[in-house]
């Protein structure tokens, strides 16, 4: 494995067993680039802002410490963990197996105005592992405060659902040969209660088997209780991503009627992505003073 500073803001890891990949900007610890396998795996839009005057559109933010906005706090939508300069702390372990590396962030990294909004001590560690086939991203949140604090998280993750043309018996038909998210299945939902954010926050049972994407949709299944959530992209590749420390997954993809009112959303870019986040969103999660709260994901590339 090999660690390269040419771009100081940007941390890229290699994995030299594999020649699996990734890149992780200091601004927000977000993942901007997992590659494995020859492909890559996470989806940045193409209007995506790079400049660090706004959380990148894409890859995996990290959302802390609210999810959306919550009255009582007046934070940035998705908190200022994704709008944040993080500490890069080093390499954690380098073996044939594997690599992973670190990232800090405390409120002496906050401008006045958050830490005013949210005033908490707190400290934040971000771990990053790559295998071969496997992306693995863990969030620890300590209380270094007196008091106890409450919070959201999530690990906001746009996988890449690649475009193909798939072969099928003549007449070809371009929209029938087309590969994209509406194609997708995502399995491990079934029988879990969503908050459907796009019906006034209309509560659901979930009865499909397979999940598929046909326009917006913007869900937060809680207390998912399934090892593992699948997302097959229907020509033999996919995702199977499972949880560790957190309770729900947010199925989220912007459709194409809203993909034009986000300006850092291309038009044709929601095609390319679905979302599906793992977190802690549903209920705040509290933490005592000098306790620590653990959650994560790992991400297999099919
Ligand atoms: C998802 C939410 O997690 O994030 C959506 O469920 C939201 O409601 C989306 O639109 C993107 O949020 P933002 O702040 O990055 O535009």
């Amino acid at each position: 494995a090999l660690l390269s500073h040419s771009q100081p803001h940007i941390v890229s890891i290699h994995h030299a067993a594999s020649a699996a990949s990734a890149e992780i900007y200091l601004y927000g610890a977000t993942l901007s680039s997992w590659k494995t396998k020859g492909k890559e795996r996470l989806f940045v839009s193409t209007k995506a802002i790079l400049d660090e005057s706004k959380a990148i559109r894409g890859g995996i933010p990290v959302v802390f410490p609210v999810f959306g906005t919550q009255e009582q706090f007046n934070l940035p939508q998705h908190g200022f963990a994704r709008i944040s300069k993080w500490e890069w702390l080093g390499i954690i372990t380098e073996t044939d197996e594997e690599i992973s590396v670190q990232f800090g962030l405390g409120e002496a990294k906050l401008t006045d105005a958050l830490r005013l909004a949210w005033p908490n001590s707190f400290r934040l560690t971000y771990t990053v592992t790559l295998t071969a086939d496997m992306l693995k991203t863990v969030l620890s949140v300590k209380n270094e405060g007196s008091n106890a604090f409450e919070f959201n998280t999530l690990l906001h993750t746009y996988l890449s659902v690649p475009l193909v043309i798939v072969p099928t018996p003549l007449p070809f038909r371009f929209d029938r040969n087309l590969q994209d998210v509406s194609r997708i299945h995502i399995s491990g939902l079934t029988g879990h209660t969503f908050v459907d954010k796009v019906a006034a926050n209309a509560r659901h049972v979930e009865d499909r088997e397979l999940v598929t994407i046909q326009g917006e949709v913007d869900r937060v299944y809680v207390d998912v209780q399934t090892p593992e959530i699948r997302v097959d992209d229907g020509v033999g590749g996919g995702y199977v991503v499972r949880k560790t420390g957190v309770r729900d997954t947010v199925v989220w993809n912007i459709g194409a009627e809203k993909a034009r009112t986000m300006a850092d959303m291309g038009d044709n870019d929601w095609p390319h992505y679905i979302c599906v986040e793992v977190g802690s969103v549903g209920e705040l999660v509290l933490l005592g003073r000098g306790e620590t709260w653990t959650g994560g994901q790992t991400i297999t590339a099919l």
